[in-house]
């Protein structure tokens, strides 16, 4: 079958081609892929600098954000044909480290696990894939077009967890959050934000394209004029970051209301130092008993929360996240970002 594979570690290397069907072990789902995302992962594989292949091969199919249509499944594994599923991204480690241990590979300890798509696991750009019903999540019927938003959803729904369990060491009633970045994952976490009833703010840095009025139909507000200007009306009790810019993640550090929680959630290059006076915002963290926590990737309690806040939103803002459908074929196109993109999604069904 045609799947999108690639060489990590080297660049230009990510084209479609032919790949062995699934051997569908004891116990898995068989699931017919209908679409994955792209994200700034995908693109950083894509030019060679992140990504692992499977153990003794060369090239790794792409895609961790997935959606597919399960074609066959063994009885009484909690799905049936026809269900529409989401593949999770991370597996344990081998060891298992305390963490995957307890069924949260996404806080592992000693780096060892792998993840589909990404580090030593075929992903999910291909027409057929076999999966463990132990990492399926079941989509609402609904979700057909929509629902390879989840993964990122997922990471969102991670976020907005490990704020609220950090908020809880105290007393903790925010009213204010402030998401920067108004790419998927921050209009995503503006979502969640809004359907926990907080007066949500995005800032980005364009003025027109998608973004402002898909912020403004969530019922936020958005911000382009820098983090001062968005936080002069009131500081965030919560910020969620996610551009990775460093001097938008420093001064979302500085901008909090006191008991901030600032969640990151942006993975930066590195190698553009700023400068800094970190004795004035230690000062501020320590005096304000603010948070700052880093987070990344989704177990399935965070991809179940996700499923759950996609199903209650509006199906058309979701569309309108989708900026560009392509064929497999054209995965050269996905990969080139365009302006006004928000999320790019290859068709991978057969045909
Ligand atoms: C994915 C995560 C993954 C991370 C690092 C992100 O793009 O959404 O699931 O853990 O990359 O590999």
């Amino acid at each position: 079958m045609r799947a999108l594979t690639v060489e990590p570690g080297l660049p230009g290397s990510l084209a479609v081609t032919d790949v062995p069907e699934p051997r569908v072990e004891h116990g898995e789902l068989l699931v017919d892929g209908l679409a994955v995302g792209v994200c700034g992962t995908d693109r950083e594989i894509a030019a060679g600098e992140y990504g692992a292949p499977p153990p003794g091969r060369e090239r790794l199919v792409i895609g961790h954000e997935s959606l597919g249509r399960v074609r066959t499944a063994p009885p009484d594994c909690g799905f049936t044909a026809g269900d529409l599923v989401v593949g999770v991204v991370r597996r344990p480690d081998p060891v298992p480290c305390g963490a995957c241990a307890h069924g949260e590979p996404d806080m592992c300890r000693n780096g060892r696990f792998t993840e589909r798509g990404i580090s030593g696991l075929d992903g999910y750009a291909s027409p057929v894939w076999a999966l463990d019903p132990g990492f399926a999540v079941r989509l609402s019927p609904g979700l057909e077009r929509t629902g390879v938003l989840l993964e990122p959803a997922s990471v969102v729904a991670k976020a907005w967890e490990q704020v609220q369990r950090v908020g809880e060491r105290s007393w903790f009633a925010p009213r204010r959050a402030l998401v920067t970045g108004a790419g998927p994952i921050g209009l995503l976490a503006a979502l969640l934000a809004v359907q926990r009833g907080l007066d949500t703010h995005v800032l980005d840095v364009v003025a027109d394209g998608p973004k402002p009025e898909l912020v403004r139909a969530l019922g936020a507000t958005y911000h382009h004029d820098g983090l001062d200007a968005a936080v002069a009306d009131g500081e965030p009790d919560v910020v969620i970051e996610a551009t990775g810019v460093s001097s938008v993640v420093f001064g979302a550090l500085a901008a909090t209301a006191p008991y901030g929680i600032v969640c990151l959630t942006g993975v930066s290059s590195g190698g553009r130092p700023i400068e800094l006076d970190g004795g004035a915002l230690n000062r501020e963290l320590v005096l304000e008993n603010d948070a700052v926590i880093g987070s990344v990737n989704a177990n399935r309690r965070h991809f179940t929360a996700a499923a759950s806040a996609l199903a209650t939103a509006d199906p058309a803002w979701l569309e309108r996240l989708i900026t560009r459908r392509l064929p497999l074929e054209r995965a050269d196109e996905a990969f080139e970002p365009h302006d006004g993109d928000v999320k790019v999604v290859l068709d991978v069904t057969a045909g």
